[in-house]
């Protein structure tokens, strides 16, 4: 996981099954005997959802290097796996795969898992609902499926997650992925000054605390590039027995749009598909729903899930509303200083698509297919002025 700053510092979190003392070691050049130069103890650990989980904490890494890492106990070694971090400048082009509802269908959110392993991208966005009753069986199931992401060659791909209301509690996640704040709100800096991406609690108060930190986040930031929130439950969904999300209509969209960076967002939830047009909030002539359409300084609104969760039909759509269409997808973000790109990836075709390299993430993959509505599968999303 990265739960901080991704240039500098990373979670390793596995379930250690037998074997006593485990450590972690690593090193930036791929040892030949498991001569790793640095190791590190075990932060904490703990027994959430019958699993034994251990949390390592690495700090001060070097920005833009791969490190490669081995988990010792007293029956070995484990095979070696490895991350890469961000580089620490604004002027390096980032890719992101960002999701979420990957709930009850293990087969389909196995796809977009080998997705993520073939497409390499600097980090997964995961924004809740990660499985349907929170139980041990079912995260269990979801940490198997979720190997599927780590490429042939040992990559793996850090995460930042979100809760979404089918994690029961904050504890189901700060238990399993050594989140920094026990409500499950906190910010993760990518690229140096580029990209500060918010992660949002849409299952508690969304005044108080919460918006207190989203206030100082996004305050604290407003010198970057770019700032994208990302919360589980879509503030209007598109799937119409959904309810609306006047919560973060009235604490979170009047400070996301007193900032300038902030462009893009991303919800969940739905399980469909929606990209909006850039809106801003408005109960004016040519409104819906309390917003509007305005292309030089709105947000555009992006996701609605749908990992492997059943799929819903997107019958609640706006004015302004860009595309909408129950698809399993997941979206694929490219960040530079200059814009944002973001691509809809249909993936249950992923056994035809070829594997990019860390340093071919950008290019189109053979076998690829993109969500192609009327209005393009390319969303370009520019700096305001
Ligand atoms: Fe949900």
């Amino acid at each position: 996981m990265f739960n901080s700053n991704a240039s500098y510092e990373a979670t390793i979190a596995w379930n250690q099954l037998s074997g006593e003392n485990p450590t972690l070691h690593f090193d930036t050049v791929k040892p030949s005997e498991f001569n790793f130069s640095h190791s590190v103890s075990i932060e904490t650990s703990n027994k959430a959802k019958s699993m034994n989980t251990h949390f390592a904490r690495l700090t001060n890494l070097k920005p833009d290097q791969k490190y490669y890492f081995s988990i010792k106990d007293s029956e070995g070694y484990s095979i070696i796996y490895h991350f890469s971090t961000v580089p620490d400048v604004p002027t390096e082009r980032l890719s992101f795969i960002a999701g979420g509802d990957s709930r009850d269908l293990s087969e389909t959110r196995r796809k977009g898992n080998k997705m993520v392993a073939k497409l390499k991208p600097h980090a997964v966005l995961f924004n809740g609902d990660f499985t349907g009753l929170d139980t041990p069986k079912q995260w269990v199931e979801w940490f198997d499926d979720w190997e599927h992401s780590i490429a042939e060659d040992g990559r793996v791909t850090p995460l930042v997650v979100t809760r979404g209301n089918h994690e029961l509690t904050n504890h189901s996640i700060r238990n399993l992925f050594n989140v920094p704040h026990k409500r499950i709100y906190y910010d993760v800096q990518f690229g140096g000054t580029l990209l500060n991406i918010i992660s949002l609690n849409s299952e508690i108060y969304k005044f108080g605390r919460q918006k207190l930190f989203l206030r100082n986040s996004l305050k604290t930031h407003d010198h970057f590039n770019w700032q994208i929130p990302q919360y589980h439950r879509p503030i209007r969904a598109h799937v119409a027995h959904k309810k609306e999300m006047n919560t973060e209509y009235r604490n979170f969209v009047p400070l996301f749009e007193k900032h300038k960076n902030v462009r893009l967002c991303l919800e969940n939830d739905s399980h469909t598909c929606k990209v909006t047009w850039p809106i801003i909030q408005s109960e004016g002539f040519g409104s819906e729903e309390g917003f509007i359409r305005n292309d030089s300084t709105g947000i555009v609104y992006a996701g609605e899930g749908c990992w492997g969760a059943p799929l819903r039909a997107a019958n609640d759509s706006k004015c302004w509303t860009r595309n909408a269409e129950a698809v399993n997808q997941v979206n694929w973000i490219f960040v530079d200083q200059s814009k944002i790109e973001v691509r809809t990836i249909l993936y249950e075709n992923v056994a035809e698509v070829s594997d990019l390299s860390e340093k071919t993430r950008f290019d189109m993959p053979d076998g690829i297919r993109l969500w192609t509505p009327s209005n393009g599968a390319v969303v370009t999303i520019l700096p305001r002025r």
